[in-house]
């Protein structure tokens, strides 16, 4: 039987991948969830919680991960004064996964992504939150690229679950699109399985998505990822800063983790 963790579980789609996974040893996580059999507590905007996620799965054989958690919050500052939606949709779980491969390097890692990055760009000052989010799913995305570069021996496949009515993406809305979402989206089931076809993607550069008119902008999203794979300079530093004074702060070492 194969351990599978499934991050963001509690929201749609996660709870859809929980019963997918059912058979096996599937382990919910969440920040809504209190660390029980086969359930453990994440916060992604608090550093600690993924220190004690890294140290609680550093020694647990794992085969799959999938990073299917989101956040979309009106402006908030982490307790590391941190943006919130930039810590939970991009930094957060990038730090995690970078760390958790060191310890897992077989493990393959599912990325809930989105289409939505084909509008997005590298500026997290943006006017409005929905851009926010965009913004960082697109560097949540490329910072999964580059891990690739760290473990060249890791399997990290990407996938589009289509537009499904939740908290995160009916948020992301006005009435007429969240109708429209409600009554033409695309259904949970829909998305997992697209999901679950990630699994057996093999090759780099993979991304999954719903047949039609997404297939055809999952490929602006690849070509737009290859073009801004290596971060501006800008952005590069900011994330290198952040982990270091992270580190710092929380008394750790990369090599202690
Ligand atoms: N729905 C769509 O149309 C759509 C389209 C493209 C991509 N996506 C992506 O699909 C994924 C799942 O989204 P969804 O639509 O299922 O939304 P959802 O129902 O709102 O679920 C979001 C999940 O993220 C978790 N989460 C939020 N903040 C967190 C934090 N600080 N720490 C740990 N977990 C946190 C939530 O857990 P708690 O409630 O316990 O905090 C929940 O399990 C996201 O990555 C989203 O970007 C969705």
């Amino acid at each position: 039987m194969r351990t599978i963790l499934i991050i963001g579980s509690t929201g749609v789609i996660g709870q859809k991948l929980v019963e997918q996974y059912k058979e096996e040893n599937c382990i919910e996580i969440s920040r809504s969830l209190k660390t029980e059999q086969n359930q453990f507590y994440l916060d992604l905007s608090n550093f600690q919680s993924i220190l004690d996620f890294l140290n609680a799965f550093q020694s647990i054989s794992v085969d799959l991960v999938f990073v299917n958690s989101g956040l979309v919050c009106e402006e908030r500052i982490t307790r590391d004064g941190l943006d919130t939606m930039w810590m939970v949709n991009a930094f957060g779980p990038y730090y995690l996964v970078k760390h958790f491969l060191k310890d897992h390097p077989k493990c393959k890692i599912i990325l809930t992504s989105s289409v939505s990055i084909l509008h997005a760009k590298l500026d997290f000052n943006p006017k409005n939150y929905n851009r926010m989010y965009r913004n960082t799913k697109l560097l949540e995305h490329i910072l999964f690229r580059s891990l690739e570069e760290i473990y060249p021996e890791s399997i990290i496949a990407y996938a589009h679950p289509g537009v499904v009515p939740s908290k995160l993406s009916l948020s992301l809305h006005q009435k007429p699109i969240q109708f429209w979402m409600q009554h033409f989206g695309n259904s949970k089931e829909n998305a997992v399985e697209i999901l679950s076809s990630a699994e057996h993607m093999h090759s780099k550069d993979c991304w999954v998505c719903p047949k039609g008119i997404f297939q055809l902008r999952g490929k602006a999203v690849l070509k737009k990822i290859k073009r801004n794979l290596e971060l501006d300079l800008k952005t590069k530093e900011t994330i290198e800063k952040t982990e270091k004074e992270l580190e710092r702060k929380y008394g750790i070492s990369c090599d202690g983790l």
